[in-house]
C-alpha cells in the first residue's frame, strides 16, 4: 500500500535513508520535507506493516522533481521501485505537470537503469554535484503537461 508518510513513519525512514544513501537525509530534513515544503509529496510503501519503501517528489507548478525514491535491500529486486514510479508519474499526469526531472549519481546504474526505463532521457551531467564531489546525471522525462 502506497500512502502519504506520518510522523510514526519517520524513523523508519531515517534507517533506510542511512542504509540506502552515503549522503542520508537526517531527521531535521525529513521532518521539514514532510511539515514544512508545500510543494513534497511524500509517500510510504507499507507492506505487512512494514515501510519497505518511500518516495519524496516536489511539483512545482508545471514540473515536478524526483527528490528521493529507496527501497530497503531486503525488499528490492521485487517491483516495489517502479510501483513507486507508476505512482509518481500517475500524480504527475494528473497534475498536469509537463515533465519530471531528477539527479542521479553517475554510478548509480540500477536507478539509472529504472529511470530510463521510466523514458527519462539524461540531459545535462553535473560536475561535483553531490557532497562527496561525485558528478550526478540529470534526467528529464517529458508528460503531456497542458499546465494552466
Ligand atoms: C533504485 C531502487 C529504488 C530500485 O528499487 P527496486 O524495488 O529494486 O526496483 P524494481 O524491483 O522495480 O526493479 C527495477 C529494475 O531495476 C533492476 N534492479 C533492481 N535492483 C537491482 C540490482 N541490485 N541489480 C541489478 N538490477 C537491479 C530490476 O531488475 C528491474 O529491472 P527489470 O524490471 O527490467 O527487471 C533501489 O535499488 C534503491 O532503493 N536503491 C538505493 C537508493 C537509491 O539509489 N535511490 C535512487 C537515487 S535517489
Amino acid at each position: 500500500m502506497i500512502r502519504g508518510i506520518q510522523v510514526e513513519d519517520l524513523d523508519s525512514v531515517q534507517l533506510l535513508e542511512t542504509e540506502l544513501f552515503s549522503s542520508p537525509w537526517h531527521r531535521k530534513m525529513l521532518e521539514s520535507e514532510w511539515q514544512e515544503n508545500p510543494f513534497s509529496h511524500f509517500y510510504v510503501l507499507e507492506v505487512n506493516h512494514h515501510i519497505c519503501g518511500y518516495i519524496d517528489f516536489w511539483i512545482t507548478f508545471e514540473t515536478a522533481q524526483l527528490a528521493r525514491i529507496a527501497v530497503a535491500k531486503d525488499a528490492q529486486c521485487q517491483g516495489y521501485g517502479s510501483l513507486l514510479m507508476d505512482f509518481m508519474i500517475k500524480e504527475c499526469e494528473k497534475a498536469l505537470c509537463e515533465n519530471i526531472s531528477l539527479e542521479v549519481r553517475v554510478d548509480n546504474h540500477t536507478a539509472i537503469a529504472l529511470y530510463e526505463r521510466y523514458g527519462f532521457i539524461k540531459a545535462a551531467c553535473r560536475k561535483g554535484y553531490y557532497e562527496d564531489g561525485s558528478d550526478g546525471d540529470l534526467m528529464i522525462k517529458p508528460l503531456g503537461g497542458n499546465y494552466v
